[in-house]
């Protein structure tokens, strides 16, 4: 098996669902708690072992590279006050030099145009995509994935509510074990009357590099958008391609509902928050 050592964060979209918040902050950079959803993302993929982070960025994004850099201004001032516990939570967070490539996606127009952009920076290896607006609470989703994957392409998947198969891509499910299943087919966003099953694919995916041959085609699907999953569903059949059932619990961090319920699921894991937090919601909510 070949080493997954690279992954792409596409985040090049606009958050239209999060408007006005987004005009001028990259969706990425919303926080949950005190971290931006972009760097759980990055926790869980160094976490996993990925040694290369590509950023597949667009216009009004330059937060997210300020981010991941010295703020030599905030760490002087800290030293100068002797804020340690901050100062290690902001120099800790800085890659390694070299690690982190970012390329621009000139137009959004969609998560396969996206992953696509990163071609010649994924060269022939298999590579991780992580959307940072599906947040895991529980152990590292691609962690667990890449100790279960041996070839082909693979992505994370979970059972959804019949009537919300629209809002996903959904795997037609071959063999299963439980935790692994084989996808036989895949179809974007589909009327829960056309939906294969109700098994969706969520943002974490370990592509080989055929996918890219399929991407260059730059065929849009639904939405009008260059769609992953319609290059992946190509693939069926060529190389193995297998959903992977994680342990973890999943917010779509690009709704209000979800991000609103992980911020709160996310306080209630905080030592320093958890009890005056629970004590606020229990008076709130009888
Ligand atoms: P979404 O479709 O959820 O993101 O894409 P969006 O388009 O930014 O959000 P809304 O629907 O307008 O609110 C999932 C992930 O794919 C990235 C997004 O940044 C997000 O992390 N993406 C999407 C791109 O990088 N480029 C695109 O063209 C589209």
């Amino acid at each position: 098996m070949q080493k997954v050592r690279k992954a792409i964060f596409p985040v090049g979209g606009l958050g239209t669902r999060f408007l006005p918040a987004t005009k001028a902050l990259p969706k990425e950079m919303l926080p949950i708690v005190d971290k931006p959803l972009i760097q759980y993302a990055v926790e869980e993929a160094a976490e996993a072992g990925i040694e290369e982070f590509i950023f597949v960025t667009g216009r009004n994004k330059s937060a997210i590279e300020d981010h991941f850099d010295h703020s030599f201004e905030l760490e002087a001032t800290l030293t100068a006050k002797n804020k340690q516990q901050a100062l290690d939570t902001v120099q800790h967070m800085v890659r390694h030099p070299g690690s982190v490539i970012y390329v621009r996606q000139q137009e959004p127009a969609g998560l396969g145009h996206a992953v696509w952009c990163a071609r010649h920076i994924a060269q022939s290896e298999p590579v991780a995509v992580l959307l940072a607006d599906d947040l895991i609470l529980g152990k590292s989703c691609l962690g667990e994935m890449l100790s279960a994957y041996t070839s082909g392409n693979m992505v994370a998947v979970m059972d959804v509510p019949e009537n919300e198969t629209q809002s996903y891509g959904i795997v037609a499910p071959g063999k299963d074990d439980g935790r692994i299943v084989e996808v036989t087919g895949l179809v974007e966003k589909p009327a829960p009357a056309q939906a294969p099953s109700n098994l969706a694919v969520v943002g974490r995916y370990i592509i080989e590099p055929g996918v890219f041959a399929h991407l260059d085609r730059q065929d849009r699907g639904a939405g009008g958008e260059i769609q992953l999953t319609d290059s992946l569903a190509r693939q069926i059949g060529v190389v193995p391609f297998r959903g992977f059932r994680f342990s973890g619990e999943r917010f779509d961090c690009g709704s209000k509902i979800g991000f609103l319920q992980a911020n709160i699921a996310f306080a209630l894991q905080r030592a320093d928050l958890q009890q005056r937090l629970r004590g606020w919601l229990d008076e709130r909510t009888t």
